[in-house]
């Protein structure tokens, strides 16, 4: 049986190379190709035991990312890339057109599982209600977001209502992993998953944990959820959040 086959884009990032570790040490490890923008990039991943491969999100076709989704007979794409917050072009460029023409190649090639790594609070703030779970802090945080980093989350909006609202032309089996800020402390293994409070930070690492039990766990298909730091392992808090149904962008976008 061949392995499940893997791309990642956004391949040399932070989030990505937990990614990798946490795929590779699975009992059946995944092939990965970590899609880069630099061959400098490649050493260094490939040191992890990956296959990296240098492909520019920003000049890349849908179908130029297609042949790539075929030549490497992909079995699953992680969406882990971002241009980093700063230039509102470049950001929308990446995080909005990149990602829609990664969904297009996805349904050109025929990969049916798609994991976006999102962001917490990433809904239509003008035209829908707030969360009802919502407090104080929650909406000074979501305040600060949108104040602070408005394209990205805007851009982050666009892609993720591609993704669930265009799907009846793609047929994708998606996943929308929402994060809060993201950490360098080294994982847990425990989050908070789901209708959350937004305010906790989580380890990079343990979004990737998230990341690899959704690929494993089919419940997800379908599932836009939020996850922060918490005291519930992985794979509990990812089976709850199935189990409950506890989509956190559904009706929000
Ligand atoms: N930072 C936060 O607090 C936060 C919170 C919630 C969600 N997120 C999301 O979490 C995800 C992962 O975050 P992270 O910390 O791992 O980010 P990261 O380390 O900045 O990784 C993002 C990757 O995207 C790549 N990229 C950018 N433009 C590209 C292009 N044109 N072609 C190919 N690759 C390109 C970057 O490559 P280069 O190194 O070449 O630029 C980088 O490797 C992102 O989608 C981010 O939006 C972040």
């Amino acid at each position: 049986m061949s392995p499940p086959t893997t791309l990642i884009y956004g391949g040399s990032g932070k989030v990505a190379q937990h990614l990798i570790r946490h795929l590779l040490s699975l009992p059946l490890p995944h092939k990965i190709h970590p899609i880069v923008r630099s061959a400098s990039q490649t050493p260094a991943l490939a040191a992890l035991g990956a296959h990296p491969i240098v492909q520019s999100i920003e000049t890349s076709s849908a179908e130029a990312m297609a042949a790539t989704m075929r030549a490497t007979r992909a079995t699953a794409i992680i969406w882990s890339a971002g241009a980093g917050g700063g230039d509102p072009a470049r950001t929308r460029a990446v995080d909005f057109e990149g990602a829609v023409r990664c969904m297009d190649a996805a349904a050109l090639a025929g990969v049916k599982r798609f994991v976006m790594v999102s962001a917490v609070d990433v809904r239509d703030r003008e035209g829908g209600a707030e969360p009802e779970w919502y407090d104080e802090g929650d909406r000074e945080r979501s305040a600060g977001m949108w104040g602070k980093i408005g394209p990205y989350m805007e851009a982050k909006l666009a892609a993720d209502r591609s993704l669930v609202g265009e799907n009846g032309r793609r047929g994708l089996e998606w996943t929308i992993v929402r994060p809060g800020g993201l950490s360098e402390e080294k994982g847990t293994g425990r989050v908070s998953a789901g209708k959350v409070h937004i305010q906790a930070r989580i380890p990079r690492e343990d979004v990737a944990a998230v990341v690899v039990e959704c690929l494993g766990n089919e419940g997800t298909v379908g599932l836009a959820f939020d996850v922060v730091g918490g005291e519930t392992g992985v794979k509990e808090a990812v089976r709850k959040v199935v189990e409950g149904r506890e989509d956190t962008f559904e009706g929000r976008y």
